[in-house]
């Protein structure tokens, strides 16, 4: 794991995270590998994003004897912006079953690319746990620093972002605004297209996990 140049950024720098990540770019990639992928990235993206989590101990009985043992000390919140976090939140629940998840509605204006949101649900309790909130394409960086302000207004405090690709204009806008949430990605790419898409990137993150 590599801390990026840019502080607070980590790109997950593991040769399963680079082999996948070039399944999910490759244009020719299946919709159904497209998906897996997705899913077994997020999980490696995951190990990294949830090292610091707090930890409580206890008593443990084993077949033959009494060990201490570990358990998370706090409750874990997903928060998938819609859709394209939903693949990935899928995929935290392999490692984090008992999460709960919240959703974040937004698209982009295609004008603009200014994010709009239509729809916020998160649990009542969100202040009392981890948040992790999930969105494959970090692009303008605008979308995630808004579901945090957005998050942080409903009580959250201990956060923090996983996407797969980021771009460095995206990253340094979202930690300009949240130098406290922490940013892990699969992948950080040199910047944007006319159309605020990650390039080289992958595409259309949505489109290319839904078949839309
Ligand atoms: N959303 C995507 O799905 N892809 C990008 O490159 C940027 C935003």
């Amino acid at each position: 794991m590599v801390e990026a140049s840019i502080p607070g950024c980590v790109v997950v720098d593991h040769p399963l995270v680079k082999s996948k990540i070039a399944i999910l770019r490759n244009k020719e990639t299946s919709r159904e590998v497209f998906r897996r992928t997705l899913h077994e990235l997020t999980a490696l993206v995951a190990f990294a994003a949830t090292r610091d989590l707090p930890l409580e101990e206890l008593d443990i009985e084993t077949p033959l004897a009494i060990c201490r043992g570990h358990r998370l000390a706090c409750p874990v919140t997903i928060v998938p912006i819609l859709r394209a976090g939903l693949g990935m939140a899928e995929a935290m629940l392999a490692v984090l079953p008992q999460a709960r998840i919240g959703h974040i509605g937004m698209y982009r204006d295609e004008k603009t690319f200014e994010p709009k949101r239509y729809y916020f649900k998160a649990p009542p309790d969100l202040a009392e746990t981890e948040v992790f909130l999930v969105d494959p394409m970090l692009a303008t960086g605008n979308s995630a620093a808004d579901a945090v302000t957005e998050l942080k207004a409903f009580g959250a405090r201990h956060l923090r972002l996983m996407a797969l690709v980021g771009c460095v204009q995206g990253v340094e806008l979202f930690r300009r605004k949240h130098p406290d949430v922490p940013v892990f990605l699969a992948a950080l790419d040199p910047g944007l297209n006319e159309k605020a898409y990650i390039v080289p990137g992958l595409g259309d993150a949505g489109d290319r996990y839904f078949g839309t």
